[in-house]
């Protein structure tokens, strides 16, 4: 495969997502793929200060169509500046998430319709789609308690547990109706059991799109 692909890597707090991301750079590096990692919110200048106001910004509340805008921006300024010319270069780019998180967070959690969401991706992505992306499932009691153990939570990390079940359900249906390009990782498993299936989905990938 010679193209640029955009691999993403998807999941609630805590699923594994960074530890992942590990896995997939040195399965990228024993294939001698040139790649460079981004994450969301962030990855640019613009959009890493955006990360910040969302992650721990204090002093009013952040409403949530505020919410929403800001990580349409933040997406746009990573998608455009980052994203797409390391693309056009021939790099691969590993997401640590991507546009199925605001569905799943702004959507499920926050529970604006997808319809809106919709209109935003239009706007800000058009028809910008990741090739795969890799879903960590697990239950949000699990990765909350993963990411407590790890430090103190941010912003979004201190919401409700209902809100992270109703994103769960938003993942779990994405990924039911468009199961070519978003896998589902049980990331419940041992770590040697999470990184034995992801390697195996990055083989797979690459067998089929050869
Ligand atoms: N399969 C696993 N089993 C047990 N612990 C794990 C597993 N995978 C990751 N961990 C641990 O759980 C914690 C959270 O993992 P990690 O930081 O990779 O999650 P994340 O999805 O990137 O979280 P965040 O959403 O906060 O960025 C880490 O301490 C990590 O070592
Ligand atoms: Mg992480």
């Amino acid at each position: 495969m010679s193209n640029g692909q955009f691999l993403v890597i998807e999941g609630l707090e805590g699923a594994g997502k960074s530890t992942a991301i590990a896995t997939v750079e040195q399965w990228l590096t024993q294939q001698n793929i040139h790649f460079i990692s981004t994450r969301e919110p962030g990855g640019t200048q613009l959009a890493e200060q955006l990360r910040d106001i969302l992650k721990y910004y204090d002093k009013e509340p952040i409403t949530a169509p505020s919410e929403l805008l800001l990580m349409y921006a933040a997406r746009s300024q990573l998608l455009e500046n980052k994203i797409k010319p390391a693309l056009s270069a021939g790099s691969w780019v590993i997401g640590d998430r991507h546009d199925l998180s605001s569905r799943a967070y702004q959507g499920g959690g926050r529970q604006i319709p997808m319809a809106q969401l919709d209109h935003l991706r239009e706007l800000t992505l058009g028809n910008f789609r990741p090739n795969l992306t890799l879903y960590l499932d697990i239950n949000p009691l699990v990765g909350l308690e993963r990411a407590r153990n790890r430090g103190e939570l941010d912003r979004i990390e201190q919401q409700t547990l209902d809100f992270f079940h109703r994103a769960r359900e938003v993942y779990l249906s994405e990924a039911k109706s468009d199961p070519e390009h978003i896998k589902v990782v049980d990331a419940s498993c041992p770590l040697a059991e999470v990184q034995q299936q992801i390697i195996q989905i990055l083989n797979d990938y690459v067998n089929t799109h050869e």
